[in-house]
């Protein structure tokens, strides 16, 4: 399968788990390709990267979509903002016959746990796009990366078996 991993990160852990799901899937044999929801233009600008990832979304088998949870707009509990951004720039069908699968990435100290997963799952409800296992909760990742690693493999394996090659034509 050809499968784009997009990840939103403001200290670094979503993207590293970005990488663990990726080695897992190229172990397997399957082709992975990350984007930031965020990127830095030719003018060093911090600006969000919808064109490719809207591209991205189209062309890929499955889209694995991962991101922190934080504190936005005064708020606890919330996707990374470039999700927020991304999210107006679609339209209430753009990820039709989209199969999609979630992480987020968050801390149970907070209240609002994990929320980001939620915010991700209704954004694709919202927009048509299906979802093809239940979305993974990582909690305190920078304390236990070794620990957590175990858990995303085999939350990938439980995404690989349900989820399909879509028909080329
Ligand atoms: C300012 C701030 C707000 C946060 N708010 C939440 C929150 O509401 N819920 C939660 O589960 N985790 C929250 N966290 C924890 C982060 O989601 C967690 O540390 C995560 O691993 C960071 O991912 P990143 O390294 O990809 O940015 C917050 C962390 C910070 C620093």
């Amino acid at each position: 399968m050809d499968v784009l991993i997009v990840y939103g990160t403001y200290s670094g852990g979503t993207l590293e788990v970005a990488h663990e799901i990726a080695n897992t899937l190229t172990e397997q044999g399957h082709k992975t390709t990350l984007e930031n929801i965020m990127t830095t233009s030719d003018a060093g600008t911090y600006a969000l990267n919808d064109a490719k990832v809207l591209e991205g979304v189209k062309s890929h088998d499955l889209v694995i979509i991962g991101s922190c949870t934080w504190f936005e707009e005064g708020e606890e509990g919330q996707m990374h903002s470039g999700f927020r951004m991304f999210e107006k720039k679609t339209d209430p069908t753009t990820f039709e016959g989209v199969n999609f699968a979630i992480y987020a990435l968050g801390d149970s100290n907070y209240a609002q746990f994990c929320r980001a997963a939620e915010h991700l799952e209704k954004f694709i409800a919202d927009k048509k796009g299906s979802v093809a296992v239940p979305s993974l909760r990582i909690n305190r990742y920078y304390a236990r990366p070794q620990e957590v690693k175990k858990t995303i493999r085999q939350w990938v394996q439980q995404l690989l078996t349900t989820a399909k090659e879509k028909p080329r034509s």
